[in-house]
């Protein structure tokens, strides 16, 4: 009696059967290069002549799958539109749900260091933001080593965020020197990078045993008629000067003036800004602020 009421009710079930696309991860919001598997299922039982096809945006995206998953490799933003499945067996075709995706540009996150001049031995939270925030991310967080090659950087993981961190925040005790810092955000599997952030700093006015920044004439308001040397000194033979100036603008000694050996001569411009020396042996010297005005 029970296993007759139970085929009835299957039955039944079976008439009012539906089509259900599912995805895989089950993300609405994918990144240029992840992939997704997209599942078109039915609700009770199927035959075997069954097998779906997949609409995009109501045109034909895949017109015969009769394999249970079907695995998009590389989105591109191209891939970004409303799906739907069809489900077809014998003489029956079922419609789905709709499936929303948007697919973007590989993100670049934004870094943000608090306080931007802690005092000796302070903490220092780190903050890494993805444009579009969707499940699944994890943070790794570097420190920026300068390269010998050009003016950028290259990253070196910072202990405890070596498997990645599920909190967009990372606090670093006791920081003591001028130092940069950037991160990244991974998610999926097969592993999905963000770009690398750009680089943010933490800048100290202690003169540390490794190098040193000192700037002549002596003093933090500079007029322009008079040219301001910024002499780096320290355990390294090659050293390059960085100002950074707001909102996030990042120079070096070569775009504000001359750089002859470990000093940097500055002879132009109307700028305010954060001096400090780097070497490409990961050194940091003290920072300064300093005021160009014009002379009236
Ligand atoms: C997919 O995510 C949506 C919204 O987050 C949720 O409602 C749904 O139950 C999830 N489906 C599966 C199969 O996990
Ligand atoms: C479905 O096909 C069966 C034979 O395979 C036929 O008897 C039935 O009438 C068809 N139903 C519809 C709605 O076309
Ligand atoms: C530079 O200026 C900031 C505020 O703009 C200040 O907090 C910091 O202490 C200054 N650093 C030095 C070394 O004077
Ligand atoms: C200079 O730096 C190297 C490596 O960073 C270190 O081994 C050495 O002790 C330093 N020397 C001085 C005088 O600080």
């Amino acid at each position: 009696m029970d296993v007759k009421m139970g085929h009835t009710l299957l039955s039944l079930l079976g008439f009012f059967c539906n089509a259900v696309l599912t995805i895989e991860p089950n993300w609405t919001a994918f990144f240029s290069g992840e992939s997704v598997t997209f599942k078109c299922d039915i609700t009770g039982g199927k035959d075997s002549s069954w097998y779906y096809s997949i609409l995009q945006d109501g045109g034909a995206f895949l017109p015969y799958h009769k394999h249970e998953k079907y695995k998009l490799h590389s989105l591109t933003p191209g891939y970004s539109g409303a799906y739907q499945c069809f489900f077809h067996q014998k003489n029956s075709t079922k419609e789905s749900n709709k499936i929303y995706l948007t697919v973007s540009e590989r993100p670049q996150p934004v870094l943000t260091v608090s306080p931007s001049w802690p005092s000796p031995g302070a903490s220092v939270t780190l903050n890494c933001r993805v444009d579009h925030p969707s499940a699944g991310w994890s943070f790794y967080w570097y420190k920026a080593v300068p390269q010998k090659s050009d003016y950028s950087y290259s990253f070196e993981l910072l202990p405890g965020s070596e498997k990645g961190t599920e909190e967009d925040l990372f606090i670093i005790d006791g920081q003591t020197h001028t130092a940069g810092y950037l991160c990244r955000a991974a998610r999926g599997d097969p592993v999905f990078y963000s770009w690398h952030s750009k680089p943010k700093f933490v800048w100290s006015g202690d003169i540390n045993s490794a190098a040193s920044l000192t700037v002549s004439p002596d003093s933090v308001q500079h007029f322009t008629k008079t040219p301001v040397s910024l002499s780096c000194e320290g355990n390294s033979t090659e050293w390059r000067v960085r100002m950074f100036s707001k909102p996030d603008y990042l120079y070096h000694c070569s775009i504000l003036g001359t750089m002859i050996g470990s000093t940097c001569t500055i002879t132009s411009y109307r700028f305010s800004g954060v001096f400090w020396c780097e070497s490409e042996t990961g050194q940091f010297s003290n920072a300064v602020n300093i005021t160009m005005e014009c002379e009236f």
